[in-house]
């Protein structure tokens, strides 16, 4: 079971019952083709049907597109819509009102229900809230909070009210958390006195406070602090504010700010390739769009569907997943507070046999860690519990290697649920290439085809598109409803990152290398093929991780690289060289656990890199370049074969191999 090395051999096809076809939102591939001849013949028309059909429009649009100043596309730019609207008041006046909207498990195995009228009260006290503080359409107010019905609540209050959330993954640290703060200028913090995951207790309200503390965040006026355990906090008088206390007089209706389809609804950071995070900004109108098709298309959402996505709303997977789709779809979802291996590994499975969950999303990480959990206890097998509700899988961040698709099909679906194993990004904003559960013939380890309306490609470094078979660079080539409209503040980036000149300034480059099986045209994902790695789905830049380690005052150079893992997927391994002499023994570990925590500090506890390795030197070129792909086969424990002529010290490479 815990022999997770790819296969060899030609892969399985799995086809979707005919009971689930005969029943899906899109049946079989003749269904699917005509949705995407449709796109073809009229792209335009395509785009403008489904906005019309999925959204309540304040105002209706009359340009579906504009692509004047592309790459900076804008979608249904004239309509007005509000999106907590369509998620919220649409669903309590479609007869909604009384439907759950969320199951919210907490950590201990607490379980509060809320129902789509009560879901709407409390957004729209949140939102009178903030307008009490002055907050409104266009500012920025950054979500650093607990996966919790409050921390959705946030973001759709500011979405009612015109502001604009910036989540930040409650595991971040102060000074990442300033640094995003401060990138978006944002007027308030809404946190939480503390985070409760596995039992343990994290202090979020003290880690704003130290961000703040550290300095240059004039903007920020109000830090909001949601009651989570009631530990006891400093509230600075004039700044920060009890939930509780903000809402307790505010009426539970509220007149959405209706705002043009091309308004900001989110700034999301993610890694990229330099040691600065891009914020990743979305559209309202074409987010929400996309939002809800792929609800509908990839996870065949129906009304009496309990959905459950894993993710954390800190993540874009928790933002399209959590805080909007399954809302807008109108559907029950479940939102789990908690950690999959506490109080046991077998906390998924008993709470999907609990909540009698339908349809479970999940990252290839968590299955891992679950296969291993349960080769070493059996009574954590899925097997043993009643899964029987479940008939729909997902898998999202990484790709999945064939064994663990297979184990989550056989254990987890019985091999009777489809596994849509969705590839997409921050950037695109929803699903981008992934099997339809009616229609696609699965493959293991594959994210199949595109979805309708999704022009993806297989191009080479010039952008030309490469045969079958071949591998390349995954591109997409024409913009979509949901895709990102910008890098906050750097448009410059944006262009350069996403729409690069080299091949020709049209196609969306995606930073995953990509390959088409020559039989099916089904899309595999080699992996990124720029310096970002991909840790337990989570991205993190190298260079993000290199230049904390050389702000470090023992530290005089460090390349990052990854390395394959079992459960992680990859790994991050640091060679680093000190200022002063290479350490040897009990002293390099100690510094090596020195320089983890110091990044844990300065970044966050998932860029804490696995592995250090010390050495006199870094192996570079003459012209001073860091050999990155020979220290990845160094990590990789690969033989070298590349070419070393060009290595300026050769007996470097012996001590990269040995020092640990
Ligand atoms: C990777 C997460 C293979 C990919 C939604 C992408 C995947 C990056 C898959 C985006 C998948 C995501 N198969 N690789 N199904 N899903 N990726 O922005 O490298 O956190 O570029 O968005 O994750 O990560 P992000």
């Amino acid at each position: 079971m815990s022999d997770i090395a790819p296969l060899k051999q030609e892969p399985e096809l799995f086809n979707p019952s005919a009971q689930f076809v005969n029943n899906a939102n899109i049946a079989g591939m003749e269904g699917y083709r005509a949705i995407c001849a449709a796109a073809e013949e009229d792209f335009e028309g395509f785009w403008a049907r489904h906005a019309r059909d999925h959204i309540s429009w304040h105002k209706p649009f009359t340009r579906t597109l504009n692509e004047e100043q592309a790459p900076f596309y804008r979608w249904f730019e004239d309509g007005e819509l509000n999106v907590s609207y369509n998620c919220l008041d649409r669903n309590v006046a479609n007869g909604n009102a009384e439907k759950t909207a969320v199951i919210f498990e907490a950590d201990d195995g607490q379980v509060t229900q809320i129902t789509y009228a009560q879901l709407h009260a409390r957004v729209c006290q949140f939102a009178n809230g903030l307008r009490a503080l002055g907050i409104g359409k266009g500012d920025r107010v950054v979500i650093y909070m607990p996966m919790s019905i409050e921390g959705i609540a946030a973001m759709q209050a500011c979405a009612r009210i015109g502001a604009v959330h910036s989540v930040v993954f409650a595991g971040f640290s102060a000074k990442s958390l300033r640094e995003r703060i401060i990138d978006a200028g944002a007027v308030a913090v809404i946190t939480a006195d503390e985070q409760v995951r596995g039992g343990k207790h994290l202090p979020l309200k003290s880690i704003v406070d130290e961000a703040l503390d550290l300095g240059g965040c004039d903007t920020v006026n109000n830090v909001i602090v949601y009651k989570r355990t009631g530990a006891g906090i400093d509230l600075v008088p004039g700044r920060d504010l009890w939930l509780d206390t903000l809402l307790a007089e505010q009426p539970t209706t509220s007149e959405p700010e209706w705002v043009g389809a091309e308004h900001p609804l989110f700034i999301l950071y993610t890694s990229g390739s330099t040691g600065k995070p891009k914020g990743v900004q979305h559209a309202c109108g074409g987010y929400l769009l996309w939002a809800m098709l792929t609800m509908k298309w990839t996870f065949d959402i129906k009304p009496a569907d309990v959905f459950w996505c894993t993710a954390d709303i800190g993540w874009i997977t928790g933002h399209t997943y959590i805080a909007y789709g399954p809302l807008a779809a109108g559907a029950t979802q479940v939102v789990f507070e908690g950690v999959p291996t506490w109080p046991d590994a077998g906390r998924f499975w008993d709470m999907v046999s609990k909540h009698r969950t339908t349809i479970f999303y999940t990252a290839p990480t968590a299955i891992r860690a679950l296969i291993k959990a349960c080769d070493k206890d059996p009574h954590l097998h899925p097997k043993r519990y009643d899964l029987s509700s479940l008939r729909l899988l997902g898998s999202v961040g990484e790709p999945i290697n064939p064994e663990a698709w297979m184990w989550y099909y056989h254990n987890v679906g019985n091999g009777e649920c489809p596994i849509v194993d969705t590839f997409w990004q921050t950037e695109t904003g929803g699903h981008m290439i992934s099997p339809l559960p009616g229609v696609t013939p699965l493959v293991p380890g594959s994210c199949t085809l595109p979805l309708p309306g999704i022009m993806a490609a297989v191009v080479d470094e010039a952008g030309n598109e490469l045969p079958h078979g071949q591998g390349g660079i995954l591109v997409f080539k024409r913009p979509w409803p949901s895709m990102i409209r910008t890098v906050w503040g750097d448009p410059e980036r944006f262009k350069a990152s996403y729409f690069p000149q080299e091949l020709g300034g049209k196609l969306y480059l995606a930073g995953d290398g990509a390959v088409r099986n020559e039989k099916t045209g089904y899309f595999s994902i080699t992996g990124r093929i720029d310096d970002v790695l991909n840790v337990s789905g989570h991205r993190m830049g190298t260079m993000e991780i290199e230049s904390v380690l050389v702000a470090n005052p023992r530290v005089a150079e460090a390349a990052v690289v990854g390395k394959p893992d079992d459960t992680t997927g990859e790994a991050i391994c640091a060679y680093v060289m000190l200022k002063g002499p290479r350490p040897l023994g009990d002293e390099a570990q100690r510094i090596a656990r020195e320089l983890r925590d110091w990044v844990a500090r300065e970044i966050s506890p998932i860029a804490k890199p696995k592995e250090i390795r010390f050495a006199d030197n870094l192996p570079k070129t003459r012209s001073g370049k860091v050999m990155r792909r020979l220290l990845r086969a160094i990590a990789k424990g690969e033989p070298i074969t590349q070419d070393l002529s060009t290595l300026e010290d050769p007996a470097i490479l012996e001590q990269l191999r040995q020092a640990q």
